[in-house]
C-alpha cells in the first residue's frame, strides 16, 4: 500500500517556510504480529518543533535532518489490525509521523473511547487531549472547583488555560482570565470568561483588582511571575493556588522569582498545590466522560484552526509560526 509522507527538504536560513518541506511517496509494509496499520485522521502542530529542526537534540524529540519525517501528535483509525488491542475502525491518538498511512506497535496507542456522535476529531488533541487532561486535573482534583467560586487562571489564552478557564465556568464558577493581546483577551470573551485583561497593559496586580474587586477563591497558575504575587494578594481567606507551570520564569536559571508576599499565605490560611498530570491517570475515564457530555452540551469547546488536507501540513506548519492560528493548528487528513 502507498502512503504520502512530509519530509524535511532542506535547512531554513531564518524562519520556517512550507517550501522547507517536500512530500514523498512510500510503501508501506504489512504489519507484524503486535502491529496496526493505521491512517491519519489528525495531526496536532507544535511550535516547538521547528526548534528540532538541523538544532539538537531535546527532551522532546530528537534534532530533524533533512529526509526525515517529523512527528508530532494525531488522531489515527486502525485499518488493519495484528493486534488483540485493535480491531478495524478503532480510533487512537498516537505520536504520529506526518505520514498518511503507517505502521504502528500496539503500545504506541492510547486508545480513544466511544464518545458517540457530537464529539470532533479534533478534540482529542486539545479539550480531550493532553491540555485538556492537564487543565481538568489541575481545576478539579487540586483546584476543587466549585460553584459559585471566583476562579483567576492566567496564560488563560493557552492550550491548558483555555481549557482550565472553560472547566471552570462549566461547573459554574465567575471566571477571570489574563492573556497577552487585545484578540487573546477577545477569545477568552468567547470563551466565556466574565472578565479577562490583556497582562501588557500595566501592572498585574492593579488590573487583577479591577477584574476581581472582591477577590478571588482559587488561582490557577500557568504563568507565575507577577500573575502568582497578584493572585496571591488577592486571594480571599481559605483560598487555593494550583500551580500548573510557570512560563514566565522558564530559561531564566538562577534568576527564578518566587512570590515576596508568601507570608500571606499564613495570614489568610490560603494553600499553593503543585502537580504533574502524569501521575494522576486514574482519572483520565471521568474526565473523558465529563467533557465529552460538557462538548456535547455544548458548555466547552475545542479551540483550534483546522487546515483541510494532507498535503497542506507544511502550509500549516508554517503559518503556525507566523501566528496565523487561534488555538491548536491542526490538519484534518481526511482528503
Ligand atoms: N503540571 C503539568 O503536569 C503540566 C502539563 C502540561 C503543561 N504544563 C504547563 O502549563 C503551562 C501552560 O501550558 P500550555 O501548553 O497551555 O502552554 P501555552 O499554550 O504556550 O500557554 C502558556 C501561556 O503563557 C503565557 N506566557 C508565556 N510567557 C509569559 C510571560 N513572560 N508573562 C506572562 N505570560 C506568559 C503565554 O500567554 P500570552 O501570550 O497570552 O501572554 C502563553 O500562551 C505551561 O507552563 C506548561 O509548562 C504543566
Amino acid at each position: 500500500m502507498d502512503a504520502q509522507e512530509v519530509q524535511l527538504d532542506s535547512y531554513p536560513d531564518g524562519t520556517v517556510q512550507a517550501r522547507h518541506f517536500r512530500i514523498e511517496t512510500r510503501q508501506v509494509p504489512e504489519p507484524h504480529e503486535g502491529q496496526v496499520l493505521v491512517r491519519l485522521r489528525r495531526l496536532g502542530l507544535n511550535a516547538g518543533l521547528a526548534n528540532r529542526i538541523g538544532g539538537p537534540d531535546t527532551p522532546y524529540g530528537p534534532s530533524i535532518k533533512a529526509g526525515d519525517v517529523p512527528a508530532s501528535d494525531g488522531v489515527v483509525e486502525v485499518l488493519e489490525s495484528r493486534s488483540a488491542a485493535f480491531k478495524p475502525g478503532d480510533l487512537a491518538v498516537r505520536k504520529s509521523p506526518w505520514r498518511s498511512i503507517d505502521i504502528a506497535a500496539e503500545d504506541e496507542l492510547r486508545s480513544i473511547p466511544a464518545l458517540g456522535s457530537g464529539i470532533p476529531l479534533e478534540a482529542h488533541l486539545t479539550i480531550l487531549g493532553h491540555t485538556g487532561f492537564t487543565a481538568y486535573t489541575g481545576m478539579m482534583r487540586f483546584g476543587e472547583v466549585q460553584a459559585g467560586d471566583s476562579v483567576f487562571v492566567s496564560g488563560a489564552a493557552g492550550g491548558v488555560g483555555s481549557c482550565a478557564m472553560q472547566f471552570a465556568k462549566a461547573v459554574g464558577a465567575t471566571v477571570i482570565g489574563s492573556a497577552g493581546s487585545p484578540e487573546k483577551v477577545k477569545l477568552l470573551g468567547t470563551l466565556g470568561a466574565d472578565a479577562a485583561f490583556n497582562h501588557r497593559d500595566g501592572a498585574v496586580l492593579d488590573l487583577l483588582s479591577a477584574a476581581a474587586p472582591t477577590g478571588i477563591d482559587l488561582f490557577y497558575d500557568n504563568v507565575g511571575g507577577e500573575a502568582l504575587e497578584a493572585a496571591l494578594e488577592h486571594l480571599r481567606f481559605g483560598g487555593r493556588a494550583v500551580i500548573c507551570g510557570g512560563a514566565s520564569q522558564y530559561a531564566r536559571g538562577s534568576e527564578v522569582k518566587g512570590p515576596s508576599n508568601y507570608l500571606r499565605m499564613v495570614y489568610q490560611q490560603l494553600t499553593m498545590r503543585g502537580f504533574d498530570v502524569t501521575s494522576n491517570e486514574d482519572l483520565r475515564p471521568e474526565f473523558e466522560a465529563e467533557v465529552a457530555t460538557w462538548l456535547r452540551a455544548e458548555k466547552v469547546r475545542s479551540v483550534h484552526t483546522l487546515v483541510i488536507g494532507f498535503a497542506k501540513i507544511p502550509e500549516a506548519f508554517a503559518s503556525l509560526l507566523t501566528g496565523g492560528n487561534s488555538g491548536r493548528m491542526i490538519v484534518d487528513c481526511d482528503s
